[in-house]
């Protein structure tokens, strides 16, 4: 276990706009799943829990059953990322399990009501863009989301390589975000780690999921760390 204690927030989300590292599940061994959260919980602000559903990716993963389970095992504020066509049908069963944020992708209809929806339930709200959905398509939505997740991988699959075009649309969304003073937090997903983690910083990402690049290793603990100490710096 980690010797010290550098990131807890509780299910507290935390200021908009501050660093945050958010493990994702789906790199961690299902079998062992709260003890495997249990690693970073110290190292780390969020969980990142990736669910899937056949459709909107070509994947499928763990719905609000598991979410539920995982509550009594963590404080973390759980950052779950619906990977759906129809998300709307199961935000009330998210929220319910214990989920602390959604975020739910541009690229399917309804956004302004899933919106509405999540605000009702008490969710903090996100939109997510697939690497190849301009920032046009959530601008309209900025003043009434919490945070907008920029894909750098296509969604469906961990351990996958970063695709560095999508920085110029962190920037772009970061531009808007600063300029309303928006109290909006910006989210990257997919093949972040120390490398990757502080370029996506430069252009101003500010919440961190990290996969493979944390569970993948021997001490995620001190993975999560190595990317926190990587970002600090390059926003310094
Ligand atoms: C991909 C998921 C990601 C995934 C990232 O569709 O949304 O959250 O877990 O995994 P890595 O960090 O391995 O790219
Ligand atoms: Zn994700």
């Amino acid at each position: 276990m980690p010797a010290t204690s550098t990131a807890t927030t509780g299910r507290h989300p935390g200021s908009p706009g501050d660093i945050r590292i958010a493990p994702s599940v789906l790199a961690a061994d299902f079998g062992a799943l709260a003890e495997q959260v249990g690693e970073v919980a110290s190292a780390a602000e969020w969980l990142h829990v990736d669910v899937m559903d056949g459709h909107f990716v070509p994947n499928l993963t763990i719905g609000p059953p598991v979410v539920a389970s995982l509550r009594r095992h963590s404080p973390l504020f759980f950052d779950c990322h619906l990977m759906m066509t129809d998300p709307g049908r199961y935000l009330a069963a998210f929220a319910e399990a214990g989920a602390d944020g959604c975020t739910v992708h541009v690229e399917i209809d309804g956004t302004a009501d899933l919106i509405a929806q999540m605000r009702r339930l008490g969710l903090r709200a996100g939109l997510a863009l697939n690497p190849d959905t301009p920032f046009d398509a959530v601008a309209p939505f900025l003043e009434q989301i919490d945070l907008v997740l920029c894909m750098t991988v296509f969604p469906g699959f961990g351990g996958q390589s970063f695709m560095g075009d999508v920085l110029s649309k962190v920037a772009e969304v970061r531009a808007a975000v600063d300029s309303g003073s928006l109290p909006v937090d910006i989210e990257v997903d997919g093949g972040i780690d120390s490398v990757t983690g502080p370029k996506a910083a430069r252009a101003g990402a500010n919440v961190f999921v990290a996969g493979s690049a944390i569970f993948g290793r021997e001490r995620p603990w001190e993975a999560a760390e190595d990317i926190r100490r990587a970002v600090l710096a390059a926003r310094s």
